[in-house]
Protein backbone atom coordinates (compact mmCIF):
# COMPACT_ATOMS: atom_id res chain seq x y z
CA UNK A 1 0.00 0.00 0.00
CA UNK A 2 1.52 3.64 -1.32
CA UNK A 3 0.47 6.29 0.61
CA UNK A 4 0.90 9.67 -1.87
CA UNK A 5 0.85 13.14 -1.42
CA UNK A 6 0.26 14.60 -4.89
CA UNK A 7 0.46 18.20 -5.65
CA UNK A 8 -1.95 19.24 -8.44
CA UNK A 9 -1.57 23.39 -9.80
CA UNK A 10 -4.72 24.45 -12.04
CA UNK A 11 -7.00 22.56 -10.15
CA UNK A 12 -10.25 24.27 -10.31
CA UNK A 13 -11.23 23.60 -13.80
CA UNK A 14 -10.39 21.76 -17.26
CA UNK A 15 -7.73 19.08 -17.12
CA UNK A 16 -6.54 20.22 -13.96
CA UNK A 17 -9.40 19.86 -12.03
CA UNK A 18 -10.33 15.91 -13.54
CA UNK A 19 -7.05 15.05 -12.86
CA UNK A 20 -7.80 15.71 -9.24
CA UNK A 21 -10.75 13.83 -9.18
CA UNK A 22 -8.82 11.10 -10.50
CA UNK A 23 -6.03 11.24 -8.31
CA UNK A 24 -8.50 11.52 -5.39
CA UNK A 25 -10.49 8.73 -6.25
CA UNK A 26 -8.03 6.40 -4.57
CA UNK A 27 -8.55 7.11 -0.68
CA UNK A 28 -4.79 6.25 -0.21
CA UNK A 29 -4.02 9.79 -2.30
CA UNK A 30 -3.98 12.99 -0.65
CA UNK A 31 -4.45 15.45 -3.23
CA UNK A 32 -3.50 19.37 -2.77
CA UNK A 33 -5.08 21.14 -5.31
CA UNK A 34 -4.10 24.53 -5.85
CA UNK A 35 -5.41 27.42 -8.05
CA UNK A 36 -6.58 31.09 -7.49
CA UNK A 37 -10.55 30.15 -7.27
CA UNK A 38 -10.70 28.50 -3.79
CA UNK A 39 -14.42 28.33 -3.95
CA UNK A 40 -14.63 26.69 -6.79
CA UNK A 41 -11.91 23.70 -5.67
CA UNK A 42 -13.78 23.47 -2.38
CA UNK A 43 -17.72 23.00 -4.50
CA UNK A 44 -15.38 20.57 -6.79
CA UNK A 45 -14.28 18.12 -4.27
CA UNK A 46 -16.71 19.12 -1.19
CA UNK A 47 -17.23 15.30 -1.51
CA UNK A 48 -13.77 13.85 -1.42
CA UNK A 49 -12.21 14.53 2.33
CA UNK A 50 -8.51 13.59 0.49
CA UNK A 51 -8.36 16.85 -1.37
CA UNK A 52 -6.93 20.10 0.57
CA UNK A 53 -7.61 23.21 -1.65
CA UNK A 54 -5.86 26.30 -1.23
CA UNK A 55 -5.53 29.18 -2.78
CA UNK A 56 -2.19 29.88 -4.83
CA UNK A 57 -1.21 32.10 -7.49
CA UNK A 58 1.26 31.77 -9.64
CA UNK A 59 1.39 35.53 -10.71
CA UNK A 60 2.43 36.78 -7.01
CA UNK A 61 5.56 36.23 -4.64
CA UNK A 62 5.90 31.88 -4.73
CA UNK A 63 7.72 31.32 -1.49
CA UNK A 64 5.51 32.97 1.52
CA UNK A 65 2.41 30.98 -0.71
CA UNK A 66 4.43 27.92 -0.57
CA UNK A 67 5.51 28.08 2.64
CA UNK A 68 1.60 28.96 3.95
CA UNK A 69 0.65 25.93 2.22
CA UNK A 70 3.11 23.31 2.95
CA UNK A 71 3.61 24.14 6.25
CA UNK A 72 2.71 20.99 7.94
CA UNK A 73 3.36 18.83 4.36
CA UNK A 74 6.98 17.09 4.79
CA UNK A 75 6.84 15.12 1.99
CA UNK A 76 5.23 15.07 -1.59
CA UNK A 77 5.60 12.53 -3.97
CA UNK A 78 4.13 13.82 -7.13
CA UNK A 79 3.87 17.39 -8.72
CA UNK A 80 2.15 18.04 -11.58
CA UNK A 81 2.31 21.45 -12.76
CA UNK A 82 -0.52 21.74 -15.00
CA UNK A 83 -1.79 25.29 -14.00
CA UNK A 84 -1.47 27.18 -17.17
CA UNK A 85 -1.76 31.00 -18.57
CA UNK A 86 -2.88 31.61 -22.44
CA UNK A 87 -3.23 34.94 -23.99
CA UNK A 88 -3.10 35.20 -27.70
CA UNK A 89 -2.25 38.10 -29.44
CA UNK A 90 -0.29 39.08 -33.04
CA UNK A 91 3.14 39.69 -31.84
CA UNK A 92 3.25 43.29 -32.86
CA UNK A 93 0.39 44.19 -30.32
CA UNK A 94 1.60 41.86 -27.39
CA UNK A 95 2.71 44.09 -24.53
CA UNK A 96 5.88 43.42 -22.21
CA UNK A 97 3.20 42.69 -19.26
CA UNK A 98 1.94 40.17 -21.48
CA UNK A 99 5.14 38.43 -21.80
CA UNK A 100 5.93 38.75 -18.44
CA UNK A 101 2.64 37.01 -17.24
CA UNK A 102 2.91 34.42 -19.28
CA UNK A 103 6.73 33.39 -18.33
CA UNK A 104 5.64 34.44 -14.39
CA UNK A 105 2.67 31.31 -15.00
CA UNK A 106 3.96 29.19 -17.67
CA UNK A 107 7.71 29.43 -16.33
CA UNK A 108 8.83 31.11 -13.31
CA UNK A 109 6.40 30.34 -11.28
CA UNK A 110 6.37 26.18 -11.52
CA UNK A 111 10.07 26.61 -11.40
CA UNK A 112 9.76 28.13 -7.88
CA UNK A 113 7.46 26.38 -6.75
CA UNK A 114 9.55 22.88 -7.78
CA UNK A 115 12.53 24.62 -5.61
CA UNK A 116 10.42 24.81 -2.84
CA UNK A 117 9.38 21.45 -3.22
CA UNK A 118 12.74 19.58 -3.92
CA UNK A 119 13.91 18.93 -0.47
CA UNK A 120 10.22 17.40 0.36
CA UNK A 121 10.25 15.53 -2.56
CA UNK A 122 13.26 13.19 -1.26
CA UNK A 123 10.86 10.12 -1.49
CA UNK A 124 11.65 6.81 -3.31
CA UNK A 125 9.56 7.47 -6.57
CA UNK A 126 8.78 11.18 -6.39
CA UNK A 127 7.85 12.38 -10.11
CA UNK A 128 7.52 15.94 -11.90
CA UNK A 129 5.02 16.57 -14.49
CA UNK A 130 4.91 19.21 -16.14
CA UNK A 131 2.36 19.92 -18.46
CA UNK A 132 3.48 21.88 -21.91
CA UNK A 133 2.05 22.39 -25.18
CA UNK A 134 2.27 20.74 -28.56
CA UNK A 135 2.60 24.40 -29.02
CA UNK A 136 6.00 23.85 -27.94
CA UNK A 137 7.11 20.98 -29.25
CA UNK A 138 9.78 21.32 -31.58
CA UNK A 139 9.18 20.70 -35.49
CA UNK A 140 5.11 20.47 -34.72
CA UNK A 141 2.80 22.73 -36.74
CA UNK A 142 2.23 26.42 -34.97
CA UNK A 143 -0.90 28.56 -33.93
CA UNK A 144 -0.48 31.83 -35.20
CA UNK A 145 -1.26 34.59 -32.09
CA UNK A 146 0.65 32.31 -29.09
CA UNK A 147 3.97 33.54 -28.87
CA UNK A 148 3.78 34.13 -25.49
CA UNK A 149 2.36 31.18 -24.72
CA UNK A 150 4.04 28.86 -26.56
CA UNK A 151 7.56 30.33 -25.70
CA UNK A 152 7.06 30.44 -22.27
CA UNK A 153 5.49 26.44 -22.51
CA UNK A 154 9.02 25.65 -24.47
CA UNK A 155 11.13 27.40 -21.27
CA UNK A 156 9.31 24.37 -19.20
CA UNK A 157 10.17 21.69 -21.64
CA UNK A 158 14.09 22.58 -21.40
CA UNK A 159 14.27 22.75 -18.05
CA UNK A 160 12.96 19.70 -17.61
CA UNK A 161 15.68 18.16 -19.89
CA UNK A 162 18.30 20.14 -17.76
CA UNK A 163 16.86 19.50 -14.46
CA UNK A 164 16.67 15.54 -14.91
CA UNK A 165 20.31 15.60 -16.31
CA UNK A 166 21.15 17.37 -13.20
CA UNK A 167 19.23 14.98 -10.75
CA UNK A 168 19.82 12.23 -12.41
CA UNK A 169 21.28 10.43 -9.61
CA UNK A 170 18.96 11.58 -6.70
CA UNK A 171 15.06 10.26 -5.96
CA UNK A 172 12.81 13.07 -8.17
CA UNK A 173 12.29 12.25 -12.13
CA UNK A 174 10.50 15.11 -14.04
CA UNK A 175 9.27 14.76 -17.62
CA UNK A 176 7.20 17.11 -19.37
CA UNK A 177 4.09 16.23 -21.74
CA UNK A 178 3.18 18.17 -24.64
CA UNK A 179 -0.46 18.60 -24.95
CA UNK A 180 -2.44 18.56 -27.80
CA UNK A 181 -6.26 20.08 -28.35
CA UNK A 182 -8.27 19.15 -25.28
CA UNK A 183 -11.95 20.62 -25.09
CA UNK A 184 -11.43 22.56 -21.86
CA UNK A 185 -12.70 26.35 -21.23
CA UNK A 186 -8.89 27.81 -22.39
CA UNK A 187 -9.41 26.07 -25.46
CA UNK A 188 -13.05 27.43 -26.16
CA UNK A 189 -11.76 30.65 -25.32
CA UNK A 190 -8.80 30.81 -27.59
CA UNK A 191 -10.53 29.15 -30.67
CA UNK A 192 -14.43 29.83 -30.40
CA UNK A 193 -15.78 27.07 -32.31
CA UNK A 194 -12.60 24.75 -32.62
CA UNK A 195 -13.70 21.45 -31.50
CA UNK A 196 -11.19 18.44 -30.27
CA UNK A 197 -11.67 15.01 -30.05
CA UNK A 198 -10.40 14.37 -26.22
CA UNK A 199 -12.28 15.46 -23.56
CA UNK A 200 -10.66 16.91 -20.02
CA UNK A 201 -11.25 13.67 -18.41
CA UNK A 202 -9.67 11.77 -20.87
CA UNK A 203 -6.85 13.97 -20.93
CA UNK A 204 -6.68 13.22 -16.90
CA UNK A 205 -6.76 9.76 -17.35
CA UNK A 206 -3.53 9.99 -19.15
CA UNK A 207 -1.92 12.92 -16.94
CA UNK A 208 -2.70 11.10 -14.10
CA UNK A 209 -1.69 7.40 -14.50
CA UNK A 210 1.92 8.85 -16.39
CA UNK A 211 2.13 10.77 -13.14
CA UNK A 212 1.66 7.57 -10.90
CA UNK A 213 3.40 4.98 -13.14
CA UNK A 214 5.34 6.44 -15.70
CA UNK A 215 8.46 8.21 -13.12
CA UNK A 216 10.36 4.41 -13.57
CA UNK A 217 10.51 4.39 -17.19
CA UNK A 218 10.91 8.07 -18.06
CA UNK A 219 13.21 11.09 -17.34
CA UNK A 220 13.85 14.71 -18.54
CA UNK A 221 11.69 13.26 -21.52
CA UNK A 222 9.28 16.07 -23.73
CA UNK A 223 6.50 13.63 -24.11
CA UNK A 224 4.03 14.68 -27.17
CA UNK A 225 0.45 13.79 -26.22
CA UNK A 226 -1.56 14.09 -28.69
CA UNK A 227 -3.76 11.97 -31.37
CA UNK A 228 -3.91 13.97 -34.17
CA UNK A 229 -1.59 15.71 -36.82
CA UNK A 230 -0.61 18.63 -36.10
N1 LIG B 1 -6.84 22.54 -23.45
C1 LIG B 1 -5.91 22.37 -24.38
O1 LIG B 1 -6.22 22.19 -25.56
C2 LIG B 1 -4.46 22.35 -24.00
C3 LIG B 1 -3.53 22.02 -24.99
C4 LIG B 1 -2.19 22.00 -24.66
C5 LIG B 1 -1.78 22.28 -23.38
N2 LIG B 1 -2.70 22.60 -22.43
C6 LIG B 1 -2.21 22.91 -21.09
O2 LIG B 1 -2.89 22.10 -20.15
C7 LIG B 1 -2.97 22.79 -18.89
C8 LIG B 1 -4.41 22.82 -18.43
O3 LIG B 1 -5.15 23.54 -19.39
P1 LIG B 1 -6.74 23.57 -19.47
O4 LIG B 1 -7.09 23.50 -20.90
O5 LIG B 1 -7.33 22.62 -18.50
O6 LIG B 1 -6.98 25.09 -19.04
P2 LIG B 1 -8.07 25.83 -18.14
O7 LIG B 1 -9.37 25.14 -18.20
O8 LIG B 1 -8.00 27.26 -18.54
O9 LIG B 1 -7.45 25.66 -16.68
C9 LIG B 1 -6.28 26.34 -16.36
C10 LIG B 1 -6.04 26.22 -14.87
O10 LIG B 1 -4.89 27.02 -14.56
C11 LIG B 1 -5.19 27.83 -13.45
N3 LIG B 1 -4.47 29.10 -13.50
C12 LIG B 1 -4.48 30.03 -14.48
N4 LIG B 1 -3.77 31.10 -14.11
C13 LIG B 1 -3.28 30.83 -12.87
C14 LIG B 1 -2.48 31.54 -11.97
N5 LIG B 1 -2.06 32.80 -12.22
N6 LIG B 1 -2.15 30.97 -10.79
C15 LIG B 1 -2.60 29.75 -10.50
N7 LIG B 1 -3.36 29.01 -11.29
C16 LIG B 1 -3.71 29.56 -12.48
C17 LIG B 1 -6.69 28.08 -13.52
O11 LIG B 1 -7.23 28.26 -12.22
P3 LIG B 1 -7.69 29.64 -11.56
O12 LIG B 1 -8.28 30.48 -12.64
O13 LIG B 1 -8.64 29.21 -10.49
O14 LIG B 1 -6.42 30.18 -10.99
C18 LIG B 1 -7.20 26.75 -14.07
O15 LIG B 1 -7.49 25.84 -13.02
C19 LIG B 1 -2.40 24.19 -19.14
O16 LIG B 1 -1.07 24.25 -18.71
C20 LIG B 1 -2.47 24.33 -20.65
O17 LIG B 1 -1.50 25.23 -21.13
C21 LIG B 1 -4.03 22.64 -22.71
Amino acid sequence: MINRTIVVTGASRGIGKETVLLLASDSKNTVIALSRDLDLMQQNFAHLSNVNSQRFDLNEEILPQAERIFSTISEVSILINNAGYLIKKPFKELTQPDFQKSLQVNFLGPVELIQFLTSRMAVKGAHVVNISTMGAFQGSSKFPELIAYASSKTALCNFTEVFAEENKDGNIRMNCLCLGAVQTEMLAEAFPGYLANTTPKEMASFVGDFALNMGPFFNGKIIPVSNSTP
